[in-house]
């Protein structure tokens, strides 16, 4: 039944798509990482994003937002980066530990050349995670650091007992060490991180996660900064710098790095200068986006492949740790805060990168949108005391259950679901299915403008009733949500969705993202 999608000529009033799923054939889990998170010191991601202080009049804990902690819980936040970014690589661990008001500054060359002060450092980072209930990922500084640097904070942070850094530690008020999951080997080291080749670049990521030990059962999974979007040459780089006499990656234990990581942003045109407005664009601009949204597929694709030949058995993970959209910011802001609004667009931008994400689940092990608050693609935007939830948050949530579950990949039989014009082409249908504990989510994006859609999915291998369906849109894609309107852009219940023998049928309506529970 697998075949070649078909593309009926374009112009007619519907999109179609058929596909076949397998509830019974287990593809690859869905990494619960591929739902997480990115937060730097840039602009009003950290400060007043997640930082407030103490003294602040907004509900806190220890200085933490409780509003933005509530939001991010209820999408169950798998896990976090931090301090960046361009950011993590000028930033010295030492100055953002001890007693606050004590913290030398520093200044923030990438982002603003604003004075940070250091009051948000390892210790509210570990707190926030805590309240989180995130996976801490550290970003460590390869381009202005040293490996000692590098080596004492993973010591501070991670042992016990009565080694120099743990002592420290203990000084600075936590007794206990943490845990720290993810580690990152410098950031962009192919720009912003020191404007390294990959030769030299791969030889240095050894040398670093060398010293960057496992202490007192904590695990590190070390993750080396990898390509600009589709530089697959620097992918190979560095696979072959970890295989054996070109042979094979025989096991991720005994590198020195178990993961690369690479960067995709969206834009609506290809000029650095005039990314194009968050809200008030055009059509033209609608479709150029979704036309680069879709390099993200190719993109995962091209670096699985060049791991494939390194790699067979896929013991290194890829990593998207930097996704998303990226426009002009609002006017009147501060231009290296990368401040922008989040439209019904960047929603649907999220859903296909989901069910892209899904589908490379055997190699793709994290991904990272840029960034949670009040940066780039966010999902929470704040407004003084209130939290404004994205378009985008609703994706992470209606997604939500796709975490940690089982893959079930959609095999397409025919497909009629294309836009075509002078602004390039692109596929406005996708979906993806996964189950987990008796259950299933199928995920539908229509990116289509104008065209409802209709997708039939034959669902075979076990039985299975639809359940509660939800739908993401609103009468333009330009909608968004402010502190005057929390709810222009929110999920509603949706009854478009119903079985028709053994098939699934969803009716999704233009510019919509939908999902359907189903119990097995
Ligand atoms: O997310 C903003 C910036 O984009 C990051 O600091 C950097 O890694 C990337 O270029």
């Amino acid at each position: 039944m697998t075949t070649a999608p078909t593309t009926a000529p374009t112009g007619t009033t519907h999109g179609v798509l058929e596909g076949v799923v397998d509830l019974d054939v287990a593809g690859p889990t869905i990494s619960r990482h591929l739902y997480g998170h990115f937060a730097e010191h840039l602009g009003r991601c950290i400060y007043e994003g997640f930082w407030v202080g103490e003294d602040s009049d907004l509900p806190n804990t220890e200085g933490i937002r409780d509003d933005v902690v509530a939001a991010l819980k209820a999408i169950d936040i798998p896990n976090l980066r931090w301090p960046g970014g361009c950011f993590a690589d000028e930033y010295h661990w030492m100055n953002g530990v001890g007693p606050r008001e004590e913290r030398p500054s520093m200044v923030n060359t990438h982002w603003g050349d604003v004075v940070e002060d250091n009051s948000f450092g390892s210790h509210e980072f570990m707190r926030l995670c805590e309240l989180l209930g995130a996976d801490p990922y550290v970003s460590g500084n390869v381009g202005s650091g040293t490996v000692a640097e590098m080596s004492d904070w993973v010591e501070y942070l991670t042992r016990s007992g009565d080694a120099p850094m743990s002592r420290l530690r203990r000084e600075h008020g936590h007794d206990e060490p943490w845990k720290v999951p993810f580690w990152g080997i410098g950031n962009e080291s192919w720009g912003c991180g020191g404007n390294m080749t990959a030769e030299q670049y791969a030889l240095l990521a050894a040398q670093f996660a060398t010293y960057c030990r496992n202490h007192d059962g904590n695990e590190l999974y070390r993750i080396a900064a990898g390509p600009n979007r589709d530089d697959y040459a620097w992918t190979e780089t560095l696979m072959k710098s970890i295989s054996t006499l070109g042979g094979p990656v025989t096991s991720r234990k005994h590198n020195s790095w178990q993961a690369l990581s690479f960067h995709y942003y969206t834009h609506a045109t290809d000029d650095w200068e005039h990314k194009g407005s968050a809200t008030e664009f055009g059509d033209d601009h609608y479709h150029s986006t979704m036309v680069n949204a879709w390099r993200i597929d190719d993109i995962v694709r091209g670096h699985v492949r060049v791991m494939d030949a390194y790699d067979p058995e896929a013991t290194i993970g890829l990593v998207c740790d930097e996704w998303g959209t990226w426009w002009d910011v609002e006017p009147g802001t501060n231009p290296g805060f990368l401040f922008q609004q989040n439209t019904l667009r960047d929603a649907l931008v999220a859903g296909l990168h989901f069910d892209v994400f899904h589908a490379s689940a055997r190699r793709l092990v994290m991904a990272n949108i840029a960034q949670t608050v009040n940066v780039l693609q966010a999902v929470v935007l704040t407004d003084g005391p209130t939290a404004v939830l994205t378009p985008t948050y609703h994706v992470f949530a209606m997604n939500a259950r796709h975490q940690g579950a089982t893959s079930h990949p959609v095999q397409v039989v025919a497909e009629d679901a294309r836009h075509e014009d002078g602004t390039g082409s692109y596929r406005t249908l996708t979906t993806s299915v996964s189950s987990r504990d008796g259950s299933a989510l199928v995920s539908l994006t229509n990116l289509d403008l104008q065209r409802p859609a209709t997708v039939r999915l034959a669902l075979r291998g076990r039985d299975w009733q639809v359940g509660a369906a939800t739908l993401l849109t609103a009468d333009r894609p330009q909608a968004h949500n402010t502190a005057e309107d929390l709810s222009a852009v929110a999920p509603a219940p949706f009854d478009g969705a119903r079985r028709e023998g053994d098939v699934l049928v969803v009716e999704l309506p233009p510019h919509s993202f939908a999902t359907v529970d189903l119990s097995l």
